[in-house]
């Protein structure tokens, strides 16, 4: 994933824990690069190791990580760096999340080397959708539901999720139910 990705975790982890625990957790991950360059693709594996670094250091499940990780990058990261493609995404929850299965696209002209996830949307309500979620990576299903907890709090819209489809149950993708 883009460096990024690693930054945002940097930051949601020295702004809430402070520097130290940020050296702490990069000691046990075991990974040996000193800073992240954004516009540079690393392995995932570099990601994955950090949150399990972080989930250690911390002493809150890998779920739990990815859960505050998903809400940071769209509070802190999205807003902060890219508050104009945020604002274009929509005026409200709802039409945030029907645009969402083109959103990426729009990433992909900063950074050509993304592999995004893909979004589809269904059974469309006034105070609910579902939303289809295809990841070519596996382990995101919580950061996911950060993402969407992270959106319910942008728009001042709290959000509830039901899991209505995943893979551990033989579907070939994610599915969540969205209300607000
Ligand atoms: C301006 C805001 C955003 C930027 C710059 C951005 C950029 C990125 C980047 C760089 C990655 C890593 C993938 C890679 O490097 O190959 C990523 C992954 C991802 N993004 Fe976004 N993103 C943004 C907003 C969103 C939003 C609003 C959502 C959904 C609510 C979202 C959902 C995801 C998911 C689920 C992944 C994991 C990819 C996977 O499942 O394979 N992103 N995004």
């Amino acid at each position: 994933m883009y460096g990024l990705v690693n930054k945002s975790i940097q930051n949601l982890v020295e702004t809430n824990f402070g520097p130290d625990k940020w050296e702490a957790i990069k000691l046990k991950s075991g990974i040996d690069i000193d800073y992240f360059i954004s516009t540079q693709p690393y392995d995932d594996s570099v990601t994955f190791k950090l949150a399990v670094a972080a989930s250690e250091v911390l002493g809150i499940s890998v779920d739990e990580v990815l859960v505050a990780f998903g809400e940071w990058w769209i509070l802190k990261t999205s807003m902060e760096k890219y508050g104009g493609l945020m604002q274009a995404g929509g005026n409200n929850l709802k039409e945030f999340l029907m645009n969402l299965p083109l959103f990426h696209d729009r990433i992909m002209m900063i950074y050509p080397k993304l592999t995004p996830p893909e979004f589809k949307i269904s059974e469309v309500e006034d105070n609910s959708l579902v939303l289809h979620y295809f990841s070519k990576r596996e382990g995101l299903v919580s950061f996911m539901r950060g993402l969407l907890l992270g959106l319910g709090k942008l728009y001042e819209s709290p959000v509830t999720l039901e899991h209505t489809l995943s893979k551990t149950t033989g579907s070939d993708h994610e599915a969540f139910k969205v209300s607000w």
